[in-house]
């Protein structure tokens, strides 16, 4: 896909991953509709992109998904990409885990994800071309103790991106998830212990690293589909 001028809704860009991938792309002349709950966050992002437009609200409210893309559409005319990368992580063992937080982060990394990949893709389907990222994780390909929930929101993405793989093969439209091991973003910031002490990682990946893979799958020829990604530090073991 060439980059220049086309338009990107990004959920989750008020920090970590979603913000690098913004200012990556802005790099390659993309505009933006920027999304997440800290307005203050986005409106400083906006400021630094050549071209976005912000959107703060909580993504999983159900109508947001589809309040996003009119207004990507409103504000230029058109949306290319869908960078489908809001969530949350709430771990805990199974029988220990407060059963409220499992409903939220399901909420918002898997419902709203869903949700926004169904109004992304009826609106590809209608332009005849589009693309759609969903970030995934390690942890969307194997279980750890006392990430048992979050890991079920991670494979949940991977059955999305798949099945959507599947459906979009001989289309214009491409489908990919990333798989992050741990990056070192907000996600984490009210743990006691950080993942990268516990799992003795001593060099995380940064968000700029998953942006760069980002920009990679959007900037292969055509016919090429880099389905999914895994993007480890080198330090993780687990
Ligand atoms: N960091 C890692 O090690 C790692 C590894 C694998 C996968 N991931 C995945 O990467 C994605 C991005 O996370 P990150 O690491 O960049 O963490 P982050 O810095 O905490 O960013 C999370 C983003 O999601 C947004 N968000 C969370 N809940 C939301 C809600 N209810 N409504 C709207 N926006 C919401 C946050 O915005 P507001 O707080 O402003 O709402 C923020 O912009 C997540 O899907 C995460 O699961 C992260």
């Amino acid at each position: 896909m060439g980059l220049n001028g086309k338009v990107a809704i990004i959920t989750g860009a008020s920090s970590g991953i979603g913000r690098a991938v913004a200012r990556n792309l802005n790099e390659a002349g993309v505009r933006f509709l920027l999304t997440g709950r800290r307005e203050d966050r986005l409106s400083e992002l906006k400021e630094e992109l050549n071209h976005a437009a912000i959107f703060p609200c909580d993504i999983s409210d159900p109508g947001v998904p589809e309040s996003l893309l009119k207004t990507a559409l409103d504000s230029f005319g058109r949306c290319d990409i869908v960078f489908n990368n809001a969530g949350v992580i709430t771990t805990g063992s199974i029988d220990e885990i407060k059963l409220e937080d499992i409903s939220y982060m399901v909420r918002v990394n898997v419902e709203a994800a869903f949700r926004m990949a169904y109004v992304a893709l009826k609106h590809f389907k209608s332009a005849g071309s589009g693309f759609l990222i969903n970030t995934s994780s390690l942890l969307g390909t194997k279980v750890r103790p006392t990430a048992g929930a979050y890991a079920g929101t991670k494979f949940a993405i991977e059955a999305l991106t798949e099945a959507l793989r599947l459906e979009l093969a001989k289309t214009n439209i491409g489908v990919a998830c990333v798989e992050p091991g741990l990056v070192q973003t907000e996600l984490h910031r009210n743990w006691e212990i950080h993942p990268a002490q516990s799992l003795n990682i001593p060099r995380p990946l940064k968000p700029e690293d998953i942006a760069r893979v980002v920009r990679f799958i959007l900037e292969q020829p055509d016919h090429v589909r880099l389905a999914r990604i895994l993007v480890v530090p080198s330090d993780q073991e687990l």
